[in-house]
């Protein structure tokens, strides 16, 4: 296809015939050139044409196809929790890379190099203390949004055939999400952290046969200290974003290949 475009008609005259007003020419001027040089109306049908497949996928509203007023987990909106649960990802994701630039998980002999940077980040830093605020409530905001989303799929019988694949899926994100969190918990290297991780040597150290190994293996040891907050440190900024990041973007692939649930 030639990339030349021809006209048919001169676009000035054209336009002083309909009689536009002020606006209407500029928009439709500035439409005219950048089509002629970027063919911006054949993107924009492309992009129509696109909108309209994705759309067809596209839940119908259930209460009004089904007349489920009255049911509360059909309730529209609840539908939208898989997305606010991804929302929530992305704003802790895209906090949490800037909140990479500050924080250093501490050396070996010194874990409290961590609570220095955040003493640092929450005081000194411009805009620190939102920083971490954002990443904080984020983060607790995807908890609370992907276990609704959980309810509302249960509730729905969503889960059920063909979609059990997709509920195992979601059962995985949501315990990496919790995993997620209690690495993140651990990270400022506070009271808080240090007895959260004490919690969690104690569990692994609490599992038959395997304890002490699993202890040793994601708590570096049986008492905390640099190494542990070295392993939380990767397993939450290196590890999970990548994993969670893949798992969720096939989760959705799933749902944008089944459509959503009809109510059964
Ligand atoms: C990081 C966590 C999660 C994200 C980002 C996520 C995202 C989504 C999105 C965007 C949808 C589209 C429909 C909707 O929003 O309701 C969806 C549907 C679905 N999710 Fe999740 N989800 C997550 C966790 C879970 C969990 C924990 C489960 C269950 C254990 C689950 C099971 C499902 C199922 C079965 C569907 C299909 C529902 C239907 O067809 O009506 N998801 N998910």
């Amino acid at each position: 296809m030639s990339l030349e475009r021809k006209d048919e008609y001169d676009h000035g005259e054209w336009m002083k015939e309909k009689d536009l007003t002020p606006v209407e020419s500029v928009f439709l001027t500035t439409l005219v050139w950048m089509d002629r040089r970027f063919r911006i109306v054949d993107y924009l049908e492309i992009l129509e044409t696109l909108y309209y497949r994705v759309n067809l996928q596209m839940p119908k509203s259930h209460t009004e196809q089904y007349n489920l007023d009255n049911k509360f987990w059909y309730w529209y909106p609840l539908y939208a929790l898989g997305s606010f649960s991804t929302i929530a990802y992305v704003v802790a994701a895209l906090s949490g890379a800037l909140l990479g630039f500050y924080y250093a998980p501490g050396t070996e002999g010194d874990p409290s190099l961590a609570y220095n940077q955040l003493a640092f980040i929450m005081t000194d830093l411009n805009f620190g203390f939102m920083l971490r605020s954002i990443h904080r409530w984020s983060a607790q905001v995807m908890v609370a949004a992907v276990f609704l989303h959980m309810l509302r799929v249960y509730f729905t019988g969503a889960y059920k055939e063909p979609r059990e694949l997709n509920w195992i899926i979601g059962i995985i994100l949501i315990s990496l999400t919790m995993v997620f969190g209690y690495t993140g918990y651990l990270l400022p290297w506070d009271q808080l952290a240090f007895w959260a991780g004490q919690i969690g040597v104690e569990m692994s150290l609490s599992i038959p046969l395997a304890g002490e190994w699993v202890a040793k293996l994601l708590f570096g040891g049986f008492s905390l200290g640099a190494s542990t907050l070295q392993r939380m440190y990767i397993i939450h900024v290196f590890l999970l974003p990548f994993v969670v990041t893949t798992i969720i973007a096939v989760h959705i692939a799933i749902v944008w290949i089944q459509g959503i649930a009809e109510p059964h």
